[in-house]
């Protein structure tokens, strides 16, 4: 198991539409057991491999609360498949955008089909955090994130805020 480094806006590499993988092969699974345990490291909920410097359509989730056992989730290729038309604000936050949060209007509920660890086909319902969560890490796939759902002044004001915070890490680490 490995950690990945984990890239932060502003970032071309998280801009760009992810490829889907062909299979879940041992190369996949490594991936996505790496990028779980950098997920735990870094006490996040979901992780997208463009996050990490991987153009494939890869996500990990776990949206176990406190004191609850791990619930691990590993998809490949994530589509959509419905969207419930009821929407619902939810405060979200994202590793590559650290100390930035914001209300985000999404549906409510969906239904996806996935290949999953053994490359199998699947599909899932979810709703409330766990809809949330997924919608938000299949965004990245797809070169977007969460700041790409405000309005451009509440977008502009947090990719400021942290591109003033590369440049301040930077310059400390220089
Ligand atoms: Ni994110």
């Amino acid at each position: 198991m490995a950690f990945l480094s984990i890239i932060t806006a502003p970032d071309p590499r998280l801009k760009v539409k992810a490829r889907p993988v062909t299979r879940v092969d041992d190369a996949v699974r490594t991936l996505m057991d790496d990028m779980l345990e950098t997920m735990y490291r870094a006490i996040g909920i979901g992780l997208a491999a463009p996050q990490v410097g991987v153009g494939s359509r890869v996500i990990v989730l776990d949206n176990a609360r406190e004191g609850e056992p791990p619930q691990p989730l590993k998809l490949a290729n994530p589509e959509i498949l419905w969207r419930s038309l009821e929407l619902i604000a939810g405060n979200e936050g994202c590793l590559s955008l650290p100390e930035q949060y914001a209300e985000v209007l999404r549906p409510k509920a969906i239904r996806l089909r996935y290949l999953d660890y053994d490359n199998e086909i699947r599909e899932m319902g979810a709703d409330g955090l766990l809809a949330t969560c997924l919608q938000h890490e299949i965004d990245h796939l797809d070169g977007l994130l969460f700041v790409d759902h405000l309005s451009p002044l509440k977008r502009s004001m947090i990719l400021r805020k942290l591109a003033k915070a590369k440049r301040g890490r930077a310059s400390a680490a220089a």
